[in-house]
């Protein structure tokens, strides 16, 4: 099989610049690393925008080499419980920053998940390791945030995106899949992708599966009868 690797893994953007749309928000984030300084950060807004992304790319950028160590990424909805995850933000948080950052960077996805009194835990341990960590939160909604966190954070609401952004993510990576993309076959991708990048690329991926030559209607047919969780498995049964 010619498809080695799940598209939205090997698309994630490495650099802030590689991040489609949400232009004002990447430009904040440049200027983060540049200042080498960062507040805690809420990021809100829709599936597959870019949220993870931008907060990979941007611990990259901050760390580059040492990213990995400085950087990690957690669920709030771990289905082992808040315990866990307040543990583990413990574990990383006490031990000092590796290289010469003056701080590590914890990413909190789905933290619009944890109870009203989960978040009051989560933010007693953020002031007690903000000297060493930063925190970025993801959630749908940041209403769904506590007060007292989202008053010490600066709110980023990542937008659903537009047909210029999955446009030209979709055809940066046709070109480098060495596929043909007429217009009509970029109309159709974001059509179904509803803004959503992860589904477009997914859309994209699944019809590479049947030809190099992509058309319209094979991203119609894919995505009338298979959900996207279906699609996923479908390209992962491919490969
Ligand atoms: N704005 C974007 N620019 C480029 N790629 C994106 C963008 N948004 C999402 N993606 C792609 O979709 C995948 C899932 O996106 P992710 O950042 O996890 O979405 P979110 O966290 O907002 O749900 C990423 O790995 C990346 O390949
Ligand atoms: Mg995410």
């Amino acid at each position: 099989m010619r498809r080695e690797a799940i598209w939205t893994e090997k698309y994630r953007p490495r650099k802030l610049e590689e991040v489609s749309g949400q232009e004002a928000i990447i430009r904040n984030l440049q200027s983060y690393v540049k200042k080498r300084n960062l507040p805690h950060l809420i990021f809100s807004g829709p599936a597959g925008v870019g949220k993870t992304a931008a907060a990979v790319a941007m611990a990259r950028e901050f760390y580059d080499d040492t990213w990995a160590e400085n950087f990690t990424e957690l669920n709030a909805s771990d289905e082992r419980g808040i315990e866990v995850v307040r543990n583990t933000i413990k574990n990383f948080a006490r031990t000092m920053p590796i290289g010469d950052a003056a701080f590590k960077i914890i990413f909190l996805d789905e933290a619009d998940a944890l109870t009203d009194a989960a978040q009051s835990a989560l933010r007693r341990t953020m002031e007690r390791y903000s000297g060493t960590c930063r925190f970025v939160l993801s959630c749908n909604y940041s209403s769904k945030i506590i007060e007292p966190i989202q008053s010490r954070c600066s709110v980023y609401r990542f937008k659903s995106l537009s047909y210029d952004a999955i446009a030209s993510r979709a055809k940066y990576i046709a070109d480098m899949e060495g596929l043909t993309l007429s217009e009509d076959a970029l109309r159709a991708i974001n059509y179904v992708s509803m803004g959503d990048m992860r589904r477009a690329i997914n859309a994209l991926q699944s019809a590479a599966v049947l030809s190099n030559e992509i058309k319209p209607e094979m991203i119609y047919e894919i995505t009338a009868t298979a959900r996207p969780d279906e699609i996923e498995a479908l390209i992962e049964t491919a490969m």
